[in-house]
């Protein structure tokens, strides 16, 4: 069958509630430099963490169908709280591919892993879901898993303060009750803690690995893209990514800048009740 190169050339819907997907879509850049990324942060409505399962996806669902005017071929969700509570009602709704980020964080966690104690921080939903513990389980049984919400980090990165002092006391405080579990691998089970991941480590002390699920979900969006044979060819002019939020759209391009390996020149407002 010949490829629908129109379909090969479309873009891949990217969203989270704010920053934090960036760092996801960081990786899909370095990974597959030849795709086209439509991102959407949700920048109005952050955080997620704390929100109901039926608010999260009635938002998921706008978001998908703001994604949808943008004719992507897949979409990645890049927030685990989206993951864990609405990425498996939305996935029967859709004819396109759909990928989040929780099973990749927590397969590769659980084959890491040497002692089997595993510890997952992430916002007060995404832990309530015990759904990182779901999958884990499904790849090693035997596996003990420690989860604690770390709901302060989500705004301490959207105001950019992942190196100060005041994020460390936070951190200490969070992570003090990890330390004691004996874990040696810990997820970074929200999209915003990656750009926190040195404090973390510096935290938690050498001997613990951290897990940034967003290497491995982009490494599962490159294999499915080529299972479906829609990746990218890379040939002619490459479309340059697209980047929407729901509110300070300034802000969130010098965000993204600071963090992006890609000039971030230009970020659209949606108004995504609408959607
Ligand atoms: N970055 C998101 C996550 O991965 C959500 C943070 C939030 O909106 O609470 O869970």
């Amino acid at each position: 069958m010949s490829k629908d190169i129109n379909k090969c050339k479309a873009p891949i819907g990217v969203f989270d509630s704010g920053v934090g997907g960036l760092t996801v879509a960081r990786e899909i850049m370095r990974q597959m430099p030849d795709e086209q990324i439509v991102y959407f942060g949700d920048t109005a409505r952050v955080p997620y963490g704390s929100k109901s399962k039926s608010t999260i996806i009635r938002y998921t669902r706008q978001i998908i169908n703001f994604l949808k005017t943008k004719k992507v071929k897949a979409i990645v969700v890049a927030c685990n709280t989206a993951s864990a509570y609405a990425l498996e009602e939305v996935k029967a709704e859709l004819d396109i591919p759909i990928i989040g980020v929780v099973k990749p964080g927590a397969e590769v966690a659980a084959s890491i892993t040497k002692n089997g104690k595993i510890g997952v921080i992430g916002t007060v939903a995404t832990i309530e879901s015990k759904l990182y513990s779901k999958y884990i389980k499904e790849y090693n049984e035997d596996a003990l898993v420690f989860g604690t919400p770390c709901p302060l980090f989500v705004p301490l990165v959207e105001e950019g303060w992942v190196n100060d002092a005041v994020t460390f006391e936070v951190a200490n405080r969070y992570l003090a009750p990890l330390q004691d579990t004996g874990i040696d691998t810990l997820i970074l089970g929200c999209t915003h803690y990656p750009l926190l991941k040195n404090l973390i480590g510096e935290v938690m002390g050498e001997e613990v690995t951290l897990v940034n699920p967003a290497y491995e979900t982009a490494a599962k969006l490159k294999e499915l893209l080529k299972e479906k044979g829609i990746e990218n060819p890379g040939t002619g002019k490459k479309t340059p990514h697209e980047f929407y939020v729901s509110d300070a759209a300034e802000r969130f391009m010098s965000f993204a800048n600071s963090i992006l390996p890609y000039d971030v020149d230009t970020t659209r407002t949606v108004s995504i009740e609408e959607y």
